[in-house]
């Protein structure tokens, strides 16, 4: 089999997830939503665009720090936030990933839905973070969140709005996957032809949404709990709420037109983050690569750009810069690491996007993060 340090490229962490993970937790990552049209898209529009580069160009020295959201990082990629890390790896979880970043020199958003407390993640990983909210039902819940969030270290909110309710994903009803994962013969016999991840699964705790644990409602599940919790009736007023409960860096996660992205700033958030969650809510939504130049035109540098979905090369991370953002995130690109080999994985993983946008930018004849502007961009017709 196929070792993590052989692993050329983040497909070949795929595979590698694929051999470890039980087929529903592997297809929980790899699916999303209805007949996944915005999923494949989301990679093949990064394919469509083409790069053109400047020849004879001195590249001994390149830069790839950027300042996001107030932070600096070595890389202009970081950690999208992704519920239940434990899921894909039972021991690791949360740390592995929170501390892989850390050491790659990237921030770490965590999910609100994370299977280890926040609490927990600052003292295995100290320093700066930034957490994910949503706007839910119980806005008591929520502000206690933030003040947890701020106790905890954390420096910025994502605030994900592209989630008035769960996407359709099929795959999880075909595996009858939930969240922790019920016993029935299909998850039994899955889990049953992967006993690594099984054994690992058995001798760590159970796996739950951790921030609270502490409310007693939350024994039906992550999905209950989540489908208890969201509120359909949220509209800018709540993310008005949010701006001004929570005084720190703000992002608003999930924005997919130019006129949200003007509002998002208006608003007063600090980045603008262009999403169409890794293709898993609402399906035939365009590849964000696609509608992200509208929106940096619109956004005239008022506030900063993030873009996630699709990016699993170097160079598609150039593009997104390139074509207006400052930075993007990474979903199942650190995920499929994490899944195969913990911490180590996720390192490899973050290896591979830094050596891939090392090599990308040296070929462009591009040395710095602001150097990668949309001239090298060549759009096929
Ligand atoms: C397994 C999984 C769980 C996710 N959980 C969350 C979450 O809890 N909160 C959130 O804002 N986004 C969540 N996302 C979306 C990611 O933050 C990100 O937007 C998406 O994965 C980017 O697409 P990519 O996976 O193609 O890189 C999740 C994505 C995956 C794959």
């Amino acid at each position: 089999m196929l070792q993590l340090s052989r692993a050329r490229n983040i497909a070949d962490l795929r595979l590698l997830a694929r051999a470890r993970l039980p087929r529903m937790v592997f297809d929980y990552i790899d699916g999303g939503a209805d007949d996944e049209v915005t999923l494949r898209r989301n990679t093949a529009a990064f394919r469509d665009i083409e790069l053109v580069w400047d020849t004879l160009k001195d590249v001994v020295n390149i830069d790839t720090s950027v300042t996001l959201m107030g932070e600096t990082m070595r890389s202009p990629f970081f950690i999208s936030p992704t519920a239940s890390s434990r899921l894909f790896h039972p021991r690791g979880g949360e740390s592995a990933v929170a501390r892989a970043a850390k050491a790659a020199g990237v921030m770490y958003a965590c999910s609100t839905l994370a299977s280890i407390s926040m609490e927990e993640l600052d003292r295995v990983a100290p320093g700066p973070k930034w957490f994910q909210v949503y706007v839910w039902k119980d806005r008591e819940l929520v502000a206690e969140t933030l003040a947890r969030a701020k106790a905890a270290g954390f420096t910025g909110i994502i605030l994900t709005v592209d989630l008035p309710v769960a996407g359709n994903r099929e795959r999880d009803y075909a595996n009858d996957f939930t969240i922790p994962p019920k016993v029935t013969w299909r998850t039994a016999s899955q889990a049953l032809a992967r006993p690594g991840y099984l054994y690992d699964l058995m001798t760590t705790p159970r796996i739950g949404t951790a921030n609270f644990a502490h409310l007693k409602k939350l024994d039906g599940g992550l999905i209950d709990f989540v489908n208890a919790q969201f509120d359909r009736g949220v509209d800018w007023n709540g993310a008005a709420w949010m701006r001004d409960t929570w005084k720190g860096k703000l992002a608003i996660k999930g924005i997919a037109t130019a006129s949200d992205a003007r509002r998002a700033v208006e608003l007063g958030a600090d980045a603008v983050w262009v999403s169409n969650h890794g293709g898993r809510q609402l399906d035939t939504a365009p590849a964000t690569i696609d509608t992200l130049p509208a929106i940096a035109d619109a956004v005239r540098g008022d506030a900063e750009i993030v873009l996630d979905s699709g990016v699993r090369r170097g160079t598609d991370i150039v593009k997104a810069l390139a074509l207006g953002a400052n930075a993007v995130a990474l979903g199942r690109g650190y995920l499929w690491g994490l899944a195969a080999g913990g911490e180590a994985g996720v390192a490899r993983a973050l290896t591979i996007f830094d050596e891939e946008l090392r090599r990308a930018m040296a070929l462009l004849g591009r040395t710095s993060i602001a150097a990668l502007t949309p001239d090298i961009v060549f759009k096929r017709s």
